[in-house]
């Protein structure tokens, strides 16, 4: 088997969605009260805000503006004019869209006023630096949108805020994992980047967990809403010890913009579910989404799930070498700030419908649902190996 290949294009695709992960296996409005209903925070604010997203149009971005847009506050994007949203594009005529290049010219930004930044698209350090500084005299407040990636590795246990994270490359480091441990330290400092321009009472660092749900173009949580779709015996990969950790991206939007309304600065990790979570209870919690019957089969061995090249199935992560603490990072203060979490069944069937609608065309549910090296494909053969064992 090709084992570096199938890590590589894992870790690829969580980078590019924003967790880091080992390579060895394979990414403030009115704060509603801990307690307080959703329904309380999705209302209009009399707290009316200018927001300007750095990005905008892919993923957390169009959950950001049908959630700031609901709250009755005004959004301006700034992207390149090349990703189009797979959802909420009916409000984009409400936004207004503002075009240029963090690479090489923000002149649109110049001599503008904005409440909010919202650095989505930050994924150099430079671009973090050059837009904080031009915003800074005429914007109250940045947020930027980190990572848990910047724990990496993930060599601990319940990872806080507070905790030291990597700045620069450790001497020795693999060549292969390298660009790892990039993205993390790319991300910390532009924490500070943002922090540095804007000071600590004005700056929010949000550091997300894998985002889940409608307009995730990385297809690396698909898996779930298709298979769980159709019932019957179901592979569930991992021990009962193996956790996993994830969030609905629109509970990440929404937490976001009331915490701009709140002025809630400071750094935050945005990961649930609320509780502690396994990946058996994960699966057969996710499989309420659909009213079909199911039954599951629990492989639990680490060696048996290499050797059929199973080694991530998102957010499952095999919780070895440097992914040993990937899903246990602390929500306590996010948690006591607000944060809020839907129905994991809720995400599963949003990402469903989203998956089968107009947004994805015929072509690219091929290519993940007749893919013969999918996990979709194997399953049923891995499941009759091991109970032959
Ligand atoms: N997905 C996850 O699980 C996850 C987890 C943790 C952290 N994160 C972080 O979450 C953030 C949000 O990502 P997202 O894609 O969902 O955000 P988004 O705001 O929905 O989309 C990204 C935007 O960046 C714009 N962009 C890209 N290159 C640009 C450039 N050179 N100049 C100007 N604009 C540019 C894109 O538009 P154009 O292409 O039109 O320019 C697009 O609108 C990222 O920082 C990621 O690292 C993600």
């Amino acid at each position: 088997m090709d084992k570096s290949k199938s890590r590589r294009e894992f870790i690829e695709l969580s980078l590019k969605a924003g967790v880091a992960l080992s390579a060895v296996s394979p990414a403030l409005l009115s704060c509603s009260a801990p307690g307080e209903s959703k329904e309380a925070a999705t209302g209009e604010t009399s707290n009316k805000l200018n927001i300007l997203i750095l990005g905008g149009t892919s993923f957390l971005g169009p959950h950001q503006i049908a959630s700031a847009i609901s709250r009755g506050h005004a959004i301006s994007t700034f992207t390149r004019g090349k990703t189009m949203a797979t959802i909420h594009n009916e409000l984009f005529d409400q936004v207004e869209q503002l075009i240029g290049d963090r690479e090489n010219d923000l002149t649109a930004l110049e001599n503008r006023k904005w409440d909010v930044v919202m650095d989505n698209s930050g994924r150099n350090v430079e671009w973090t630096k050059r837009s904080a500084a031009l915003l800074k005299e005429n914007c109250d407040l940045y947020l930027y949108t980190s990572s848990t990636g910047v724990y990496y590795p993930y060599l601990e246990d319940n990872y806080k805020e507070s905790d030291e994270v990597l700045l620069s490359l450790p001497e020795g480091v693999d060549e292969d994992i390298k660009f790892i441990y990039d993205y993390g330290i790319m991300k910390a400092n532009s924490e500070l980047a943002a922090l540095a321009e804007f000071g600590s009472d004005r700056t929010i660092v949000v550091r997300p967990t894998y985002m889940i749900g409608p307009a995730d173009k990385t297809n690396r949580f698909i898996h779930w809403p298709i298979r769980l779709s159709k019932g019957g015996e179901i592979m569930i990969p991992g021990k009962e010890t193996d956790m996993v950790q994830y969030m609905d991206v629109r509970d990440v939007a929404e937490w976001m913009i009331r915490l701009a309304e709140d002025k809630r600065s400071g750094i935050f990790n945005a990961v649930g579910p609320k509780e502690e979570q396994n990946i058996h209870s994960f699966v057969e919690e996710a499989s309420k989404a659909f009213d079909v019957k199911s039954s599951f089969v629990k492989i639990d061995s680490h060696e048996f799930l290499v050797e059929n090249r199973i080694e991530y199935i998102v957010p499952w992560i095999m919780p070895t070498g440097n992914n040993q603490g990937s899903a246990r990072v602390s929500n306590e203060k996010a948690i006591n700030n607000g944060l809020q979490f839907r129905p994991l069944s809720e995400t599963v069937k949003d990402t469903y419908d989203w998956w089968n609608s107009d947004a994805i065309s015929q072509e690219q549910r091929d290519e993940v649902e007749q893919n013969p090296n999918s996990l979709l494909a194997r399953e049923q053969s891995i499941i009759e190996k091991w109970k032959a064992l």
